[in-house]
């Protein structure tokens, strides 16, 4: 599949399957997925009719929102997907009145951390032992431990 396909990001209609395989990507807990999914909007990318990618807007405050879960197919990353999902999710959440958009990521996540900051979202807290607090197995990406998470936030 190509990226000059055209990518439509919408919201997930009530009645649609709820795309595990790739929310499972970000988050390898599907109990603390649907801890989060019931106060969330999912929206979904989609290429010619497939399902390509994710993200979670979960509010955290009256105008505060956080990316609770954010992936793409995994034969398609490194396209700029992600990028133009986090777009997306600033645009959207902007619209929605929200003056803040937070993103959680692990220590280990050195790619979506660059990516993050990179799309103007800057480190405004660390909490200690997230994972291992959170997360009944031990988590490793890149050889490294999944430890605590940064949190991460950019004004919109
Ligand atoms: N390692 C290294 N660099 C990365 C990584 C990575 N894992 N992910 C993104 N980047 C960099 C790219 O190099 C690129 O930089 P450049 O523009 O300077 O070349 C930039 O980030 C943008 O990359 P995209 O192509 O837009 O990212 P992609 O489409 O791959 O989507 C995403 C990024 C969503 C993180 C995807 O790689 C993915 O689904 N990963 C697995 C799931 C995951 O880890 N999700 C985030 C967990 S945290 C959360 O959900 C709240």
């Amino acid at each position: 599949m190509e990226l000059s396909q055209e990518i439509v990001i919408r919201p997930l209609a009530k009645d649609e399957e709820i795309p595990y395989p790739l929310l499972l990507l970000a988050d390898p807990s599907k109990a603390m997925i649907d801890s989060y999914l019931p106060s969330s909007t999912i929206y979904v990318a989609e290429q010619e009719g497939k399902i390509i990618g994710v993200y979670v807007l979960l509010p955290i405050g009256p105008k505060a929102v956080e990316v609770k879960n954010i992936a793409v197919a995994e034969a398609l990353q490194g396209q700029g997907i992600g990028k133009l999902l986090l777009s997306h999710a600033g645009h959207t959440a902007k619209a929605k009145g929200y003056r803040t958009i937070t993103i959680g990521t692990a220590n280990s996540s050195v790619g979506q951390i660059y990516l993050y900051q990179q799309q103007g979202f800057e480190i405004t807290g660390v909490k200690v032992n997230y994972f291992t607090d959170n997360y009944p197995e031990p988590i490793y990406e890149n050889g490294e431990k999944c430890v605590d998470q940064l949190i991460l936030t950019r004004k919109l």
